[in-house]
């Protein structure tokens, strides 16, 4: 059996595959970076599982690349965009992804982007750096505060129900908006209150994007979004770039529409709009969300043992789409 992993990842997925299935052939792309289309369609031949990152395409065009044994799609990442859930469905192949393991590391990333994003850190951190500080100001780089203030979680998922948690100990009210609304004891246990998109925008200090890439979603905060935002209010989105229409954004940070934003997503990754790195209100990260060393190991077992699943006939445990 042939398992073709389209880039390096960490050594715990590796073994996971080859202590569950020592026959396996395990190919794994040998650049450290984003594989290109050509080399994919090619690595994937006669493939049974891919292990596929979240900027490589997985549509029925690289599904039949891989050939009719192919039985799993088994993402390295939660969002699972990137996949043609459809097309997998029509042909009988598991698609699956990597939920749970990676929540509070996002979360936490989500509240990085919060607090550098309202307090100015990235101005602040390139002015030391450029050698042009000349000590304390009482009006220097005031930013807006997070203590006490509203936080808007758009998408409450587990992401953004973990972002919420966190925002008790800021005390900060928490407004939500998701496409369902959560039961009533999640709502108390969360001191979440559901809010319709407009009073979201409209309430909020602070607006964090959680909610995943789909038809709905896409380009869901354009210039009419950030014009019925406060002036003084920040945009956090670590979710999918093209959730945000981002030269909308630019044009919002640029006339003062908004206060700031903290983005870790791009609309066209790894390429960054231009006129996005002359905005010194855009805290800019490069697609950091899971990033830690325990999370990265856990989605790589994860995503390993998906692959296991499948490749044993089982039903793989995080199936975006199954087949039987
Ligand atoms: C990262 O963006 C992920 O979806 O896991
Ligand atoms: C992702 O795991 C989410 O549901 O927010």
């Amino acid at each position: 059996m042939k398992i073709f992993i389209t880039r390096p990842i960490p050594e715990a997925g590796i073994e996971s595959l080859k202590d569950a299935l020592d026959d396996a052939q395990i190919e794994v792309g040998r650049e450290d970076r984003v594989m290109s289309r050509e080399t994919l369609l090619e690595g994937v031949k006669g493939a049974d599982a891919i292990m596929s990152m979240l900027s490589d395409r997985m549509d029925g065009e690289a599904m039949d690349a891989a050939g009719p044994q192919l039985k799993v799609v088994a993402n390295f990442a939660v969002g699972y965009d990137n996949i043609d859930v459809a097309e997998a469905r029509r042909r009988g192949i598991h698609a699956t992804n990597t939920p749970g393991v990676l929540t509070e590391a996002t979360a936490d990333l989500a509240w990085t982007l919060i607090m550098c994003a309202a307090r100015r850190a990235g101005e602040g951190e390139r002015l030391l750096r450029a050698g042009a500080w000349e000590g304390w100001g009482p009006q220097q780089l005031l930013g807006v505060s997070v203590f006490g203030q509203i936080l808007g979680i758009f998408g409450m998922g587990r992401i953004g129900q973990a972002v919420a948690r966190r925002a008790r100990g800021f005390n900060m009210t928490v407004l939500y908006h998701d496409a369902n609304r959560l039961d009533s004891e999640t709502e108390t246990q969360l001191s979440a209150t559901f809010v319709d998109k407009d009073t979201l925008l409209a309430q909020s200090d602070i607006v964090s994007i959680h909610c995943p890439l789909t038809e709905q979603t896409r380009h869901a905060f354009t210039l009419a979004e950030f014009r019925r935002m406060k002036p003084t209010a920040v945009l956090v989105n670590t979710s999918r770039g093209p959730v945000v229409k981002e030269e909308d954004l630019i044009l919002a940070l640029k006339e003062g529409v908004i206060f700031g934003a903290g983005l870790d997503v791009y609309e066209r990754e790894p390429e960054v709009h231009k006129a996005l790195l002359r905005e010194e209100r855009a805290v800019l990260l490069p697609h950091l969300g899971s990033a830690t060393m325990e999370t990265r190991n856990a989605m790589a077992r994860t995503a390993a043992a998906n692959i296991v699943a499948a490749l044993r006939g089982e039903r793989p445990r995080d199936c975006v789409s199954c087949c039987a």
